[in-house]
Parts: C-alpha cells; structure tokens; sequence
C-alpha cells in the first residue's frame, strides 16, 4: 500500500484544507484540494505504468522518450468521486473513463448497511490498467461492489484503488477480499464511528462537495 503522507509534501496540505472545519466549508476550494490530491495520487500511479520509446518530432528536429504504452481506464463512484477523479484525468488526460452510482441503502444509524448500485456506465476494460477511485475508504463495501460491477465489463490486466482517507477497516477490507488491488491512499486514520464514518475523516465528502442530500 502506498500512503501519500508517509513522506511529508506539500500534499499534507492539501489534507489538512480538506480536513480543516473553518477552511472545508468552501466548496470550490473543498473540490480543487480533492482534485489536487487526485493529480498527485495519479503521478504516483504513473510511475508503475508502462511506457515505451517514442520518437517526438518538434519544429527543429526529433527526440526520443518514453511515453505510456495504453492509457488507464479511470472509475468513479458518484457523486464524491467526481473532484478527485478530475484530478486523475487531468494527469491521464486521454484515459477512458467509467461511473458507478452507489449508495448506502437501509441506513438506521448504528446498523449494518446494504450498498445499492443505481448506474454504471463503462467501457470494456479486459487486459487494461483499471484505476478506482473514491475519496473515503470507510468500509470498503460500496468499493468492493462497484469494483465487482466493472468486473461485468471484462477483466483488467492490474487494479489500483485511490482513495484520499482510509480507516483501518476500509484497508483490510480491500486486502482480505480484493488482494488483486493495489492501494494508494493519502492518510490513514484511526477508525470508523458507529455511522461508518471516519474518524478524525473530515465529514461527509460529497456533501462538502456539492451540498447536502436529502
Ligand atoms: N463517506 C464520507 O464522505 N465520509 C466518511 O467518513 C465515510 C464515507
């Protein structure tokens, strides 16, 4: 697993904005840190992908380098995903793109939840780099089922899994039952509250985001 604030960056600022109750309020800027977080995420995923030698033509004459070999197939599960998975396409800016909407159903506070899938959209992803991503691992569970729904649409050649925040129990989720995956997450905190939230977390990510549901 790689953690982003493992080594200090400039990344733990944009965490620290993310998490912060006075700065979180403003949505715009709420929305730009996730999207920054997905552009560093995204860097650091690139770095396992593979490329090959490419010659590049420019006005006054040719170099080579080394460009990547197939560009990633990038999913997002509505709606918190969306700043994030921006940021990951500003970076794979020709990748192609898949969107699961899924969501907590049966929710009585302090009771197990079921995860409804409503949509899902997707382009076939056999033999392809699939990268998932979702702000907040909380338990895993909306993760591991829209992972499964992709699965329909053909069997990626590797899987990595982003998230900015993970718990404890999101992380062992995603090993124990999708050690296929490999997971890249910004900051690991200390648990989930009795709601399934993450705790110190900093709240409910798409209502930051985009306003409260109701
Ligand atoms: N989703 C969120 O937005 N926040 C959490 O803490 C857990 C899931």
């Amino acid at each position: 697993m790689f953690v982003l604030t493992e080594q200090s960056s400039i990344a733990n600022h944009f965490i620290a904005e993310l998490r912060d109750v006075h700065i979180q309020k403003d949505p715009l800027r709420f929305r730009r840190n996730l999207e920054r977080l997905g552009e560093l995420l995204a860097y650091e995923i690139s770095k396992t992908l593979t490329y090959s030698k490419t010659t590049v033509q420019t006005p006054l004459g040719q170099t080579k380098t080394f460009l990547l070999t197939q560009q990633p197939v990038l999913a997002a599960v509505l709606r918190a995903s969306l700043p994030f998975h921006q940021g990951f396409l500003n970076a794979f800016d020709r990748a192609e793109n898949a969107f699961i909407g899924a969501y907590r159903g049966n929710h009585t506070e302090g009771e197990d939840f079921t995860v409804e899938l409503e949509y899902i959209s997707c382009p076939d992803i056999t033999g392809k780099t699939l990268i998932l991503v979702d702000p907040m691992l909380a338990t895993g569970k909306s993760l591991e089922t829209s992972y499964r729904s992709l699965l329909r649409y053909g069997i990626p050649a590797r899987t990595h899994i982003a998230a900015v925040i993970a718990s404890p129990e999101g992380i062992k989720h995603v090993q124990t039952r999708m050690p296929e995956c490999r997971l890249w997450v910004g900051d690991v905190d200390e648990r989930l509250n009795h709601n399934y939230y993450i705790i110190p977390g900093l709240g409910d990510a798409g209502d930051l985001a985009f306003g409260e549901k109701l």
